[in-house]
């Protein structure tokens, strides 16, 4: 598995010794993937970016990124890090094209490659056309894009991306995540991404941290999730109208579903329904989704019932 590329190890935040908004997180993410962090509005996600970044300090605990700590080793981390957050403001009187070539100089890119690397994340972000606008004439998405121009600037390791896609239309979210898939898939970036759009995290996140009120609830990879979650796979039948299934519950889209232990199960199942003389149109097996997982996690966390 090698280093990790973030690491964090009892991380804990207290803001003017009030209010506890990080309660001792421990994880690794891999180099070279995409780490879904996602957690509802004030659980501790931008807090958790910003201790990464060097911008605040832990309380407890400690991290690290490329095995620095962003505490001590701040300017290193700055080299090797590319951040993008709501707060990290650019300048409204500059263009575009100015930003990004004041930001490469600020973080010591060479003069000679800043033009060139500006210039293909301009086309990249599809803000070539408005290179020449100034910031404040930037619709919300517009700016947005540059932000996270902004954060390749450096050609960063790791990426800390905090809501990379709110406020894009879909076309755009789309756009900015295939980004973030293959700059980890073919450039090895490890990238931490917060987000609350689950289901566009499940197209580009290997493995997740499910955070609630500064504690991690859950890490791991979907399947390691689900398992740990109790979740079964469920088999799930179209028939024709008017036929029913037993033990099957019939869902609002009209599909039969029963949980099964295992993908082995779904051959037996089959046969024996034929043999039973059903008409099975169609079947499939249905894994939960990051989303169904994450509700879950939650919900057990604030001591609800689910079923
Ligand atoms: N500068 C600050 N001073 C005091 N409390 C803060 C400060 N910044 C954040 N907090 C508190 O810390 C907790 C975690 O906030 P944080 O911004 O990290 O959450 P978040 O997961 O990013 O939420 P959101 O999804 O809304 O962006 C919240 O209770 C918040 O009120
Ligand atoms: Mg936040």
């Amino acid at each position: 598995m090698g280093e990790p590329a973030i690491h964090a190890d009892c991380l804990s935040k207290t803001y003017n010794g009030a209010v506890t908004a990080l309660r001792g997180l421990s994880f690794d993410v891999v180099q070279g993937e995409v780490f879904g962090f996602l957690g509802p509005n004030g659980a501790g996600k931008t807090t958790t970016v910003k201790l990464l970044n060097g911008l605040l300090k832990p309380s407890s605990g400690s991290c690290s990124v490329m095995g620095l700590s962003p505490s001590i080793h701040s300017s290193e981390i700055h080299k090797i890090c590319g951040v993008m957050t709501e707060s990290a403001k650019m300048y409204g009187n500059m263009t575009g094209m100015e930003n990004l070539e004041f930001f490469a100089r600020m973080y010591g890119v060479e003069p000679g490659k800043a033009k060139a690397r500006a210039e293909s994340l301009l086309k990249c972000m599809d803000l070539w056309d408005a290179r020449g606008r100034e910031l404040h004439a930037y619709s919300t998405g517009m700016a947005q894009r540059l932000s996270l121009a902004r954060a390749l600037i450096n050609d960063p390791k790791v990426l800390l991306l905090d809501e990379p896609t709110n406020g894009l239309d879909p076309e755009s979210a789309n756009a900015v995540n295939s980004m973030i898939a293959s700059l980890a898939c073919k450039e090895g970036v490890t990238v931490f991404l917060c987000t609350h759009q689950l289901r566009y995290a499940q197209d580009i996140c290997r493995r997740y941290g499910i955070i609630e009120k500064g504690t991690l609830l859950a890490c791991g990879d979907l399947e390691t999730l689900a398992r740990n979650a109790q979740f079964c796979p469920k088999a799930a039948m179209r028939l024709p109208d008017g036929e029913q299934l037993e033990n099957f519950e019939r869902g609002n889209d009209g599909w039969w579903r029963a949980d099964i232990k295992e993908d082995d199960d779904m051959p037996r199942l089959l046969k024996k329904l034929v043999e039973e003389g059903h008409h099975v149109y169609e079947a499939r097996i249905v894994r939960p989704s990051i989303e169904d997982i994450y509700f879950r996690y939650v919900q057990i966390n604030r001591g609800e019932e689910w079923h």
